[in-house]
This record gives structure tokens, sequence and C-alpha cells, in this order.
């Protein structure tokens, strides 16, 4: 087998990474997502093997946002095998994360688990099983992260709790379809404080390790079987980039999962897990630079899955 030069391979991603230089914006309809530097870049890449390779902010803390519903459903297969798939679909939604359209066509199923509607189903499931899902949430991340102690923002929590319109409504629906178990109120409050956690690159790429390597964690232990590994990532491949999959899959060539903070985790089977990260984010709400960088990895490296 072909070995790769990892420090090599983030040099050029980052080299890519600057020439999208000025593309995008970043997030604001969370207002205290737009008060970080535009130009950060971060990537991090920790091989099954347990080595951790870094380039450019890989150890500033950044918000995780949507990247947390990858942690959620894993919590979830595990706890709870496949009843989920009762509750939520796994198929692409073909449209913007937060939209409400198809939830109300579709009766208050969500499409997938990894749009704003299905996380929300995932975070219910979650405390209902828990009693506290952020906690679960944020206590798998500390347990596999590089930092023990990393947690949410209370301020990132206040300002997406404010602006929550869309979100509140999407429950709602779901609940009018008697696919929400908790409070509307309870649902929201896990859901923000998931999405607030505070992680850098090398955090993410190494917790989540277990994606490489077919549920084992960093401690030997399985989360999840093989099999819920490989279908946890087909839901990444075609799910993880909301409207934008097809594009991720095409440039990047692996399951992925974006985060309006501008983080993106990608998954090499076997090889090693990758966290890339840029503010400025394009109109699905995906990291212009972060895309570039993966983009460039795979293509460099030949790591992709296909
Ligand atoms: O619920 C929201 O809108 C945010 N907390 C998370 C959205 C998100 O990260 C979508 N990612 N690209």
């Amino acid at each position: 087998m072909r070995t790769i030069d990892y420090a090599q391979a983030l040099r050029e991603a980052a080299s890519a990474a600057g020439l999208t230089a000025g593309s995008g914006r970043v997030a604001d309809y969370i207002p205290a997502l737009a008060e970080v530097d535009p130009d950060a870049f971060g990537m991090a890449v920790a091989t099954v093997a347990g080595e951790l390779y870094t380039v450019g902010d890989a150890t500033t803390p950044f918000s995780i946002q949507s990247i947390s519903k990858v942690f959620a459903l894993a919590a979830v297969m595990s706890l709870d095998g496949d009843a989920i798939w009762k509750r939520v679909g796994r198929e692409p939604s073909g449209t913007p994360f937060n939209s409400l359209v198809q939830l109300e066509a579709e009766r208050g199923y969500p499409r997938n688990p990894m749009i704003n509607a299905g996380a929300l189903v995932v975070t219910d499931r979650l405390l209902e099983l828990t009693g506290d899902a952020f906690g679960a949430i944020r206590g798998l991340l500390r347990q596999e992260a590089v930092r023990p102690d990393l947690d949410s923002d209370p301020r990132m929590i206040r300002s997406e709790a404010e602006n929550s319109h869309r979100n509140a409504a999407m429950a709602h629906l779901i609940a009018s379809h008697d696919n929400l178990v908790n409070d509307v109120a309870a649902v929201l409050e896990h859901y923000t404080a998931q999405c607030a956690i505070e992680a850098t690159c090398a955090d993410i790429a190494v917790s989540a390790g277990f994606l490489a390597r077919g549920g084992v964690l960093n401690s030997g232990e399985s989360l999840l079987t093989a099999s819920q590994t490989k279908r946890l990532n087909s839901v990444l491949l075609t799910c993880g980039n909301y409207d934008a999959a097809g594009e991720f899959a095409y440039r990047v060539g692996l399951p992925g999962k974006s985060g309006v903070g501008g983080g993106i985790l990608a998954v090499i089977p076997g090889t090693a897990t990758v966290c890339a990260w840029s503010p400025r984010l394009d109109r699905a709400g995906n990291s212009v630079a972060a895309v570039a960088a993966l983009d460039a990895f795979t293509s460099v490296t030949g790591a992709s899955i296909f």
C-alpha cells in the first residue's frame, strides 16, 4: 500500500485554500457566528494509527454547529440500533438545511438526520434515551477529543436561541405530526447547546476517528458496529452537505459533514479522519476554503472512497 505524506498533502491543501481568499461570506443569521476572523484556516488529519498532522489554525476552537449532528446520530445509533429510522429518513433532501417546505409535504418525517429537522428528531430521541442529549454529545466529544474540557459557548447558545425562529417552527411542525416526544422548548435547548460546542480541527478529527475505524473509539471500545459505521458514513456521503452533497462528493469523494461555523469533517474509511475549517461559506452554507482544501487533499493523496 502506498504511504501518504500527510504533512506535504496538508501544505498543498492549505495553499489551495489560500487561492479562495475573500470568497464566500461568514454566516450571520446567528449573530455570534459573525464575530470570528473570516480568513482563519486550519486543517487536521488523524490517522487510524493514532498520528495527528495539522496545518494553520488547527488548534483554534470554533463553533462546530451542524458537525454535532454526526456525534448525536452516532450516540443514538449506539444506544438504540436502527429504531431512529422509523422517525427520520435517509435520503438526500436537495433543499437548504433549514427548509420547512419538504417537512410540511412529508408530514413531519424529516428527509435525513443531517438537515436541521432531522437533527431535532435525533436530539429528541437522545433526550428520551439519556435525559441529557447535550450532555451525551459533549461527553462523547470530551472523551474522544484532544481537549477533554471542551464545552459550549454560552454566548453562542444565547445568540442562536434569540434567533431560532425557523428551528422552532420546524420543531412545532414535527410535534404537530406526533414525531417529537419531549417539549419543543427542551428539544430546542439541547439542540442549540450541541451546535454551540467549540472544538478545534484537531479535536474533531481525533474524536471522529471511530468513523474511520469501523466504530472503534480511541479507547478501543466499540461505539458502533462496523455495519452501523458503514451506514452512518453513507448518510454523510449523501446528506452531510445538504443541497451541495453531490458537489462535495464530486470534488472531495469522501463522506463529510459541514457546519455553518465553517468546519467540515471528512472520513477516509480505514485510513483517517480529516477536519478543515475556514469561516467564509458558499450559498449552501459550506466553507469555501475548507471544500477547496479537502478537494486538493484527496486529489494529491488519492485518498477517496472512489
Ligand atoms: O440550526 C442551525 O441553523 C445551526 N445551529 C446549525 C446549522 C448548520 O450548521 C448548517 N450547516 N451548514
